[in-house]
Parts: C-alpha cells; sequence; structure tokens
C-alpha cells in the first residue's frame, strides 16, 4: 500500500496524481486513446519497443522538471531529506505494490547487475555452490554468476530445446543437494516465453535451493505476486515496462531471508544510521535496504516515480489483458506477411513481446531496423530477429504501420 505520506509527491507539484483503482474494463483503442497523450513520442513515432526502453511520459517529465526546479532552490538537507528520499520511497512502495510484496523487502539498486553482484556476496559457498540457471537468461546473469566461480561456485546451465522456450522440468531436473539456487527469468527475453515458477518454487524449496527471479521483463505487463509464489529473491528495472528511466533497479528479498544476508558491498545507505557519522561499527538495516549502498542516483527517482504510478493507475491486470491482445494481433500480421514468429502464440505462455525472424539473417534484420528507424517505426533486433513489444498505449494502427511499413522493405 503507498502510505499517504510518501504517494504525496512534494511541494509544488502541478498536477493531481491519479491514483484510482484499475478501469474495470479491458482497454481498448478508444480507451487508450486518452492515455496516449501522456506520451509525447507517440504523436512522432511509432513507439513498439517498451520491452526495451519505456517512452518518457509528461509525468515523469514533470517530475524530473520538479527535481530540477528544487534543486535549483534548495540546500541538500532539503532537497534530499524532504523530497528525494520519500521520492525514492514512492518508488520502492509502488514496486512492493506492482509484486505483491512489502516496501520493506524492496531495496533500490543500480541495476539488475549490480544487485545480483551485491546478493550474491551474501552466500557461503562452501556448504552449496551450485546455481542452475538456463541459456535463455539475460547474460548479465550469468556474468554474475561466472565471476563467482573465482570463488568457487558451480553454473549448471539448461540448453533450451528450441531458442524459444525452457522447459521447467529441466531446471527441476538439475536441482540437487549442492544447488544454492535456480536462476531464471520469468519472461525470457529474447523469446518472451514464459516460465511456469511454482514448480520450479517447489522443488527448489523442497530440496533446501533458494529462486531467484530477474523480472525485468515481467513486472509492469504481466501480473505477479511474489508473496503467493513464494519465490526468495526477485531483480527488475525501471526503464522498460515500467517506463521509468534508467539508474533505478529494484531487489525484493523474502522477509525471513534479510537478517542472514550480509552483503560484501555495502554502504552508509544500508546501515541504520546513515547520517549519525559513525565509524565505530557496521550496523545494516535489518530490512531490504540493507542492500543499499552510497548516495542513490536520485533525479531518477523522480522519472521513475511517475511510470511506476501509470503503471499502477493502469493497473498490471488491465495491462496484461491489453498486451495479450496486442501480441495476437502482431502474430497475426507476421503470419498474414509470411514471417516467422519465434514467440509463444499460447496466450499463458506469452509474454510482452513478439520476435519476428526476417528471412536474411541477421544482417537484413539489422539493415531493416535502420530502415525502420527511419520510417520512425520504433522496435529493436536481437540476432536475425525484430523484437516488436506494445505496451498499453499502443494502438492496432500502431501495429498496422510497423507491418506495412515493413511489408515495403522486404
Ligand atoms: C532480463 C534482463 N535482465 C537484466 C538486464 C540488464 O540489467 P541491468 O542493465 O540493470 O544490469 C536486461 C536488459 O537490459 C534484461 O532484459
Amino acid at each position: 500500500m503507498l502510505s499517504e505520506e510518501t504517494s504525496a509527491f512534494g511541494p509544488g507539484y502541478p498536477r493531481a496524481m491519479p491514483t484510482g483503482p484499475a478501469p474495470p474494463t479491458p482497454l481498448g483503442d478508444a480507451e487508450v486513446s486518452a492515455w496516449r497523450d501522456e506520451f509525447p513520442v507517440l504523436a512522432r513515432r511509432t513507439y513498439l519497443i517498451s520491452a526495451s526502453l519505456g517512452p518518457l511520459s509528461r509525468r515523469s517529465r514533470e517530475l524530473a522538471q520538479q527535481h530540477l526546479d528544487l534543486w535549483e532552490r534548495l540546500g541538500p538537507e532539503e532537497l534530499w531529506v524532504d523530497h528525494g528520499l520519500p521520492m525514492l520511497q514512492a518508488c520502492r512502495e509502488r514496486f512492493a505494490a506492482l509484486i505483491g510484496a512489502d516496501a520493506d523487502e524492496v531495496a533500490i539498486v543500480p541495476s539488475v547487475s549490480a544487485g545480483l553482484s551485491s546478493l550474491m556476496t551474501c552466500f557461503d559457498l562452501r556448504e552449496r555452490d551450485k546455481v542452475v540457471a538456463s541459456d535463455m537468461d539475460f547474460p548479465t546473469n550469468h556474468y554474475v554468476y561466472r565471476a563467482n566461480e573465482r570463488r568457487g561456485l558451480k553454473l549448471d546451465v539448461v540448453a533450451s530445446p528450441d531458442g524459444v522456450r525452457v522447459d521447467e522440468d529441466d531446471l527441476i531436473g538439475r536441482i540437487d543437494d549442492r544447488t544454492l539456487l535456480v536462476s531464471t527469468n520469468r519472461s525470457l527475453f529474447e523469446s518472451s516465453w514464459l516460465m511456469d515458477l511454482p514448480p520450479v518454487v517447489e522443488a527448489a524449496h523442497a530440496a533446501g535451493a533458494y529462486v531467484l527471479v530477474d523480472d525485468f521483463h515481467g513486472s509492469g505487463v504481466v501480473p505477479i505476486d511474489v508473496h503467493a509464489l513464494g519465490v526468495d529473491f526477485l531483480l527488475s528495472g525501471a526503464l522498460k515496462w515500467l517506463m521509468g528511466g534508467q539508474g533505478i533497479a529494484f531487489l525484493y528479498v523474502r522477509r525471513d531471508l534479510i537478517p542472514a544476508l550480509e552483503p560484501l558491498v555495502v554502504g552508509w545507505f544500508g546501515t541504520r544510521e546513515p547520517f549519525a557519522f559513525d565509524r565505530s561499527g557496521l550496523h545494516l538495516r535489518d530490512d531490504a535496504r540493507r542492500f543499499e549502498t552510497g548516495t542513490y542516483a536520485m533525479p531518477q527517482a523522480f522519472t521513475a516515480a511517475g511510470g511506476l504510478d501509470i503503471v499502477l493507475s493502469v493497473g498490471v491486470e488491465t495491462i496484461r489483458a491489453r498486451s495479450l491482445e496486442l501480441t495476437a494481433a502482431v502474430i497475426e500480421l507476421a503470419d498474414e506477411a509470411g514471417l516467422e514468429v519465434a514467440t509463444p502464440r499460447r496466450a499463458e505462455r506469452r509474454g510482452g513481446l513478439v520476435r519476428v525472424r526476417m528471412p536474411g539473417g541477421r544482417s537484413q534484420a539489422e539493415h531493416i531496423l535502420h530502415a525502420l528507424l527511419e520510417r520512425d517505426v520504433v522496435v529493436d533486433q536481437r540476432g536475425d530477429a525484430l523484437r516488436i513489444s506494445p505496451h498499453f498505449f499502443n494502438t492496432h494502427d500502431d501495429l498496422r504501420r510497423c507491418f506495412d511499413a515493413l511489408a515495403a522493405l522486404l
């Protein structure tokens, strides 16, 4: 829940923040037209890549401007204590509300890589040294595990059978009594395959292992309830589906695990009394914020709070329904164009993006990406495929414009 204190956006903020309940009916093109004005880029470009970078909203821009105005006239005490720290707390609370956590189970970290690196320093690898992961994870996860190989970690990587999915049973089959962690992305960044997490959590916990979820492509677009699911750790960031800009990422830690986790990467903002300037010992906070370290990317908390507010205002259930409708339409358009879809067709397995392979392979995909950008159609490319990722504010017209442009280029 957002507290009264921190959901207020501070003095001088020019407009009321809608925080009402999510609309009860699914959004159609007509209903989203009011939201489209919130994202100026939509008037100029066919923006279909929220899986990579969510667009800047008027709300986030106004909040960024508010930060600059405050900075211009205030000293650090007023700027940080009265405005910046509450804004960071608003981000924690909003992200927690999105994933079914409590705010004190959420730390703000600079990136998923930084949060994961810090978390890994908490584990004594003499007892359990194995991490089970898959070859469809975002590589930064593996880089952190590889770095920990220097202190004995063993990374056991399950191969995808087809470059689209990862079978939960394959992950489960690798869990043994040396397994520290099963690490998975909830929505795979290339194919958008959604992992079925409950059996993984159940098997991992039965074997005494933890489950870590990289949710960068899930939070904000596919509902999740971390408490109900029982995952131990979850990482995500503000810049994609949450439309919050760079520099703010989140680490969720299951409440009962927090006291025993003592990161080696620390800083004053992770201590109980940062402003006591006490050098006599290290007294980490009792909540997940023990994973926070030095001075925050404070300006980014303003833009992140704006993006999170929009996602909460629309509601993740509503976003999910709209996303499924739009991604189904992308698949239909790709089929009509005779292009291969390398994303699950089944709704319950499909996340927020659709990967469409280009017949001429990687170099053609690169060429088409740039040609589309010149035509103001914004998508991105991984290997031989384009990733098309509509958010709730996109329309069927956006999709048609994208495929018309594609047809002219193929
Ligand atoms: C699933 C996933 N995890 C992590 C990252 C990168 O995280 P960060 O740059 O915050 O370390 C990305 C991509 O940007 C991603 O898609």
